[in-house]
């Protein structure tokens, strides 16, 4: 009965396959649907894993996880199908079908990419929701993890909390992004000075390449294993699983923020701690956001600086640190939070230390609104002329802000080429500009007070090329036309994320995406083959 059953599917679908290259794209829509119910195994209901735009789900779905409103607007193009797998096998199907009725796949994990290449495309295609894909197990004798692709990073600390006080993941402070993007663009946070990128501690992965092949890290070879590491898998395929290897963390840490007005010497210290940022213990964190604030008691607008740390380990070991490396900032013990690491996970995240650690599980974003933000690399303090300029174009709009991340420690001992994410030794630290609004009027102007900024940051920059992070993804950078970009264009915007790897990540794609089928407007471009070799 199933039997035959399949072999009448599959003489429709043979059928049906002779019949695409007259067919229009509404009949190649139905072909796609086909050719999909067809490859995959019925262990769940089909309507739950494929939605169309008929879909009483379609529109709720879409939207669940898209952080940046630039991108909610009614004239962007909507995915003709959406598909939330929830096996390997439905990703499979969902590549084979795709590529083989020319529709354009895009991948889905966290939904915070800054400029919505996981949801958003210029062509007709297919959205690949993994959200379902979430499934964590945490192995602490062995101390590693398997890792579902759709999982937030909240949801991995939160894992790891519930086995063990004091192993924990070096990656992002933000809960509710995602593994699929986050892991394979670099990914730093509290902990990174000490253990590396997110991208440093993954061990093994699953992936679905362009022929719908499924491959583990043997399988697919250390090539492709490195690219996937930093590179951005949205050029390679799609990430199924990640194995990652857990770190150490001591069972008390302390936090603490101290922020001063220009008024109260903020420039002052600023100064100081791009001298000092990436000298530091690497157990210390200390970070610094420029941030426009009211001073008292006049209510005049001014620039703070907020100096927020995290130490691994306790206040009375920090406090003789913090004197002897940065007693300017005049740290006390008062200014001190002694806490568990899961809890200065909260802190980061924007909760408190005494929320109930489920706030972690939670996939609603905090932050819900229009963004843009840009990233720069710095090699050498910024001048006092610099920073001034600086503060008088932040006061100019009340909603931006910087946040400054010292790099040095662990970040320093990896070599540029160990994974294509670049920005090593020699990088003091790294410049995220972040502005924020609330309605569609204000886009235009604050693209453009932005792109101004970045333009009048470029003397105090890294240059040669001007770097960036590829997690910050910033289409003003560069874009493929219509992912059909050679090397010599697509290297404009990918020297800035990746220096020389960009060119070992353009001979992976090639070995493993020749046809070009995962390409966006920022994917890694397949090398063209010389015309006399034809
Ligand atoms: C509020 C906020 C806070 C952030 N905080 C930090 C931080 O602390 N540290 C930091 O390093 N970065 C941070 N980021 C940046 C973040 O790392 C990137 O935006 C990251 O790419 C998001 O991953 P995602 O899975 O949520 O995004 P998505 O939008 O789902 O994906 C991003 C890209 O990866 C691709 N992709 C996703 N999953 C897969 C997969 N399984 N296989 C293949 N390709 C896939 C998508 O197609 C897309 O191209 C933050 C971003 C936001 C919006
Ligand atoms: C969606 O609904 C419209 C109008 O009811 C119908 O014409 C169309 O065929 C439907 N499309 C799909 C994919 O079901
Ligand atoms: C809608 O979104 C698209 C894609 O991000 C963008 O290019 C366009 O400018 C937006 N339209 C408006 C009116 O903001
Ligand atoms: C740890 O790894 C070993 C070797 O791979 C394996 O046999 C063992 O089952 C693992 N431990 C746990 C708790 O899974
Ligand atoms: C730091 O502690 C001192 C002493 O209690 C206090 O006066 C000061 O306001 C604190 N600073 C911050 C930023 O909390
Ligand atoms: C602050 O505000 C007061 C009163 O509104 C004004 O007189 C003063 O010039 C302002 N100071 C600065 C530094 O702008
Ligand atoms: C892609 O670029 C190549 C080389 O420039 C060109 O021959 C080809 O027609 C282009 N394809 C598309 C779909 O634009």
């Amino acid at each position: 009965m199933e039997r035959s059953n399949f072999s009448m599917r599959l003489l429709l679908l043979i059928l049906l396959v002779s019949l695409a290259r007259s067919a229009d794209s509404s009949s190649s829509h139905e072909m796609f649907l086909q050719c999909f119910s067809s490859h995959i195994q019925h262990s769940k209901s089909y309507s739950e894993v494929i939605l169309t735009k008929n879909s009483s789900a379609y529109s709720s779905v879409l939207q669940s996880s898209i952080r940046n409103f630039r991108f909610l607007n009614t004239s962007t193009l909507k995915p003709q199908f959406i598909i939330t797998p929830f096996n390997e096998f439905e990703i499979q199907a969902a590549i084979v079908c795709a590529k083989k009725y020319d529709m354009q796949i895009r991948v889905r994990s966290g939904g915070h990419d800054y400029e919505g290449l996981s949801f958003l495309s210029y062509q007709e295609f297919v959205l690949v929701d993994l959200a379902e894909l979430s499934s964590i197990s945490v192995d602490i004798e062995n101390e590693t993890a398997w890792i579902g692709a759709g999982a937030s990073i909240g949801e991995l600390y939160y894992r790891i909390a519930e086995k063990s006080k004091v192993h924990g993941f070096p990656a992002g402070t933000c809960p509710t992004v995602g593994v699929g993007g986050h892991f394979s663009g670099g990914g730093f946070g509290t902990i990174f000075r000490k253990y590396g990128l997110a991208a440093d501690n993954l061990i093994d992965a699953r992936i679905v390449d362009a022929n719908g092949r499924i491959l583990d890290r043997e399988s697919m070879g250390e090539d492709l294993f490195w690219a996937i590491r930093g590179g951005g898998a949205a050029s390679f395929g799609v990430v199924f699983s990640w194995k990652v290897r857990l770190v150490s963390v001591p069972p008390t840490v302390t936090v603490f923020n101290i922020g001063k007005t220009l008024q109260q010497g903020a420039s002052n210290l600023l100064h100081k701690w791009q001298n000092i940022g990436d000298k530091l213990h690497e157990d210390l964190f200390l970070h610094a956001t420029i941030a426009v604030a009211t001073s008292s008691p006049n209510g005049n607008k001014t620039i703070q600086v907020s100096f927020v740390s995290l130490f691994l380990g306790r206040a009375e070991e920090l406090l003789p640190m913090m004197q002897d490396s940065f007693p300017e900032l005049g740290l006390m013990r008062e200014n001190c939070s002694e806490m568990s690491w899961i809890q200065s996970v909260l802190y980061f995240g924007g909760f408190s230390p005494s929320d109930s650690l489920d706030v972690l599980l939670s996939r609603t974003a905090q932050f819900k609104g229009f963004f843009k933000g840009k990233s720069d690399y710095v090699k050498e303090p910024i001048s006092e002329t610099g920073l001034e300029g600086l503060y008088k174009r932040l006061l100019e709009e009340e909603t931006s802000m910087l946040i400054l991340t010292p790099y040095g420690g662990r970040m320093s001992e990896i070599s540029d080429s160990e994974t294509p994410f670049p920005h090593r030794s020699g990088n003091i630290f790294e410049i995220q500009y972040i502005i924020t609004w609330d309605v569609e009027e204000e886009t235009e102007k604050n693209l453009k007070w932005m792109r101004k900024l970045y333009a009048y940051m470029a003397p105090y920059v890294s240059n040669s090329p001007r770097a960036a992070y590829l997690n910050y993804r910033d289409l003003d950078l560069g874009r493929n036309n219509y992912g059909n970009t050679s090397f010599a264009k697509a290297s404009v915007w990918g020297l800035k994320y990746f220096k020389n790897n960009f060119k070992r990540l353009a001979r992976v794609k090639t070995a493993t995406d020749p046809s070009n089928f995962f390409r966006n407007e920022q994917s890694i471009p397949v090398l063209q083959r010389k015309r006399n070799l034809k």
